[in-house]
């Protein structure tokens, strides 16, 4: 069976540097011998967490009228994640955090009810990817956190980062061409 890679892109430029990463990283691991997807979270009705506390008491979501069905769908079918978003204000796109809050009843299901949902079998994997204006390393530092505790409560191994900054450099070019570089490989690497 072939392994399934999503990608997740939550840029709202959905032909930016961000999309041309997780492209590359996707086309990656289809060489390598993945099924592989792309879902654009800004084309997709995604409602933020009202936090009604409901999936404390079964961990799944009570909000059954958005698409984030479809994301719940693949969460536990996929062997790896590959979560894209370009930094906004320190942190990841508002479309990839509405996401990652409604992952909530995941977190409940791991940390309160304790369950670990890949026991005997192979923990899926999670691949990050970020892009910044800025040319300061910790500019994808907080995201970081954030998106190492999305994978976390989705019980997905946090396989690594694929991160280009200083994207307002008029001289970007050799370095998108290295970090494109660095992201079909991570691609392979994500499904050897
Ligand atoms: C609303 C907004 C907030 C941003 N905040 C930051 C920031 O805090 N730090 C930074 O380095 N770049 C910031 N940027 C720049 C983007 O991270 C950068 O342009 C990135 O390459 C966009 O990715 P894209 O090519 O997928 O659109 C911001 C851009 C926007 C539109």
């Amino acid at each position: 069976m072939p392994k399934k890679v999503l990608g997740l892109l939550g840029s709202p430029r959905l032909q930016g540097n961000t999309a041309d990463l997780l492209d590359t990283v996707l086309e990656g691991a289809r060489l390598a011998g993945a099924e592989v997807e792309r879902l654009d979270l800004a084309k997709m009705s995604i409602d933020p967490c009202v936090e009604c506390r409901k999936c404390d008491a079964d961990a799944t979501c009570a909000v059954k009228t958005d698409d984030m069905h479809q994301i719940y769908a693949r969460i536990r079918q996929v062997d790896a994640i590959v979560l894209a978003s370009p930094i906004f204000f320190m942190s990841v796109s508002s479309q990839t955090k509405a996401m990652i809050d409604r992952c909530q009843c995941y977190w409940v299901e791991r940390f309160v009810m304790q369950k670990r949902a890949y026991e005997g079998r192979t923990r899926p994997k999670g691949l990050f990817v970020a892009c910044a204006g800025s040319p300061r390393p910790i500019v994808f530092d907080p995201a970081r956190h954030v998106v190492r505790a999305f994978f976390a409560a989705i019980d997905y191994e946090y396989a690594g980062e694929v991160l280009l900054g200083f994207t307002d450099d008029p001289e970007i070019s050799p370095r998108k061409v290295e970090a494109i570089e660095g992201a079909r490989l991570a691609g392979k690497v994500l499904v050897g």
